[in-house]
């Protein structure tokens, strides 16, 4: 245990077992990667994997197995429809998860895997109580959007109305990630700019806190840092240039997989306010994210100076003297590379206004969501004045 903060690394395990079948062609090793005589459901999206080929790679891959498939699991997976699956996964004794898609398919994989197994009396409770997880069916994934780090991870959100709430638990890892870079050829613009910018946060959470000596984790999360910024805009210009795409899936896998977080403090005070902007009024989890960073970084840019200058420096290559110029400097350029990814930074790019506020104040409460950030000071005022200078 740590006793006194900034003094040093922090007592820590790590262990990721997801083994990772990176590069093009990998979709064919399926067979040695799902166990032999699996009763297995490939689980996917709204239909991308039937037009850019991954589909039918995993039909040739799986030829002479027997499976069956649930489709049409949406970005934001949604409870009702994850408990269909689980239905069908009772029904026909399905042993092995195959996520095919997005983050949001690999989540919803995660949560049918714990859903199928769960004992006590509604799996919503996984969710919302954090009811324990003691069992969950195996699963693997076929990762098509480098954003998340869903596809070697243990977490996964999954939403209900006006909640959208996340559960952990090693039991969910993947067993396997094929990452073949050539499946992100076909994604939208879009979906480019939300991976880059979810990649870029979720590093950003787990380094600009405060010094803590962690040098191995600072650097490479820096690394990360540097890499989404060389080839982010690429992937827009050249979207089948196969070093670009390797490298931001590759780089968007180890943002969070558990490596750079371990050891040092982290502040996910971002994503609980983002999300509570994607459950009630549908922005996409990348632009929740976009709008709240920033400003939520101006706000705390006192306890955060030391690594916000760092950032400044070893990111931005700032050269100004003055710290506080260095660290507006870093957060304008943040902010402008978003932009440049093509995802909006301010309330105001999706139509919401002032009066959205207190309901987000209020969602945030409801959930226990009300002591934010590595110091648990950023209360529900604090995310009211965030947002309203993100206007
Ligand atoms: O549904 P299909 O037709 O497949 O289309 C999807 C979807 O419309 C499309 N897409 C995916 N791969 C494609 C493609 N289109 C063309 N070509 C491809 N290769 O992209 C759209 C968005 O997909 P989605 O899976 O929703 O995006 P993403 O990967 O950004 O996942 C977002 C979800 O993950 C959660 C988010 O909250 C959100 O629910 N997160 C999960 C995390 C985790 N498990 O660790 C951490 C994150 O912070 C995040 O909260
Ligand atoms: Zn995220």
């Amino acid at each position: 245990m740590h006793s006194i903060e900034g003094s040093a690394v922090y007592n820590f395990q790590y262990a990721n077992p997801t083994r990772i079948c990176f590069g093009e062609g990998q979709i064919a090793t399926l067979p040695e990667l799902v166990p032999a005589g699996s009763r297995l459901l490939v689980l996917y999206g709204g239909g991308s994997i039937k037009q850019n080929g991954v589909y039918e790679q995993l039909t040739q891959a799986l030829a002479g197995r027997e499976w069956l498939e649930f489709p049409g699991i949406g970005a934001n997976p949604q409870y009702d429809q994850l408990m269909e699956a689980v239905a069908l996964v009772k029904r026909e004794r399905i042993d092995f998860l195959l996520a095919v898609g997005g983050g949001s398919v690999v989540d919803g994989t995660k949560f049918v895997a714990a859903a199928a197994c769960f004992e006590g009396e509604d799996p919503w409770e996984i969710l919302l109580d954090k009811a324990p997880v003691k069992a969950a069916l195996p699963l693997g994934c076929v990762l098509t959007l480098p954003a998340t780090g869903s596809e070697s991870n243990p977490a996964a959100v999954v939403s209900r109305g006006e909640a959208k709430l996340s559960f952990y638990n090693p039991l969910v890892l993947p067993r396997f990630a094929v990452l073949d870079p050539t499946t992100t050829y076909s994604l939208p613009p879009r979906q480019v700019g939300n991976g880059v910018v979810d990649a870029f946060v979720h590093i950003l959470e787990q380094y600009l806190t405060f010094p803590v000596g962690g040098e191995v984790q600072d650097r490479l999360a820096e690394g990360l840092l540097q890499v989404l910024v060389d080839n982010g805009p690429r992937a827009l210009t050249e979207p089948t240039n196969y070093q670009v795409r390797a490298n931001l899936m590759w780089a968007a896998s180890l943002a969070l997989n558990g490596l750079i977080g371990r050891g040092v403090p982290q502040d996910w005070s971002t994503h609980a306010i983002g999300h509570q902007l994607t459950a009630l009024h549908g922005l996409d989890h990348a632009q929740s994210l976009a709008v709240v960073l920033p400003s939520l970084l101006r706000e705390q840019s006192a306890q955060k100076q030391e690594k916000l200058a760092q950032f400044a420096e070893r990111v931005w290559h700032s050269g100004r003297e003055d710290r506080a110029l260095r660290i507006e400097e870093a957060i304008i350029r943040t902010e402008q590379f978003f932009q440049q990814m093509g995802v909006g930074t301010r309330l105001a790019d999706y139509g919401l206004t002032e009066s959205c506020i207190p309901a987000i104040c209020s969602n945030l409460k409801r959930f226990g969501l009300t002591a934010l950030g590595e110091q648990q000071d950023i209360d529900p005022d604090k995310v009211a004045r965030i947002l309203s200078h993100a206007l």
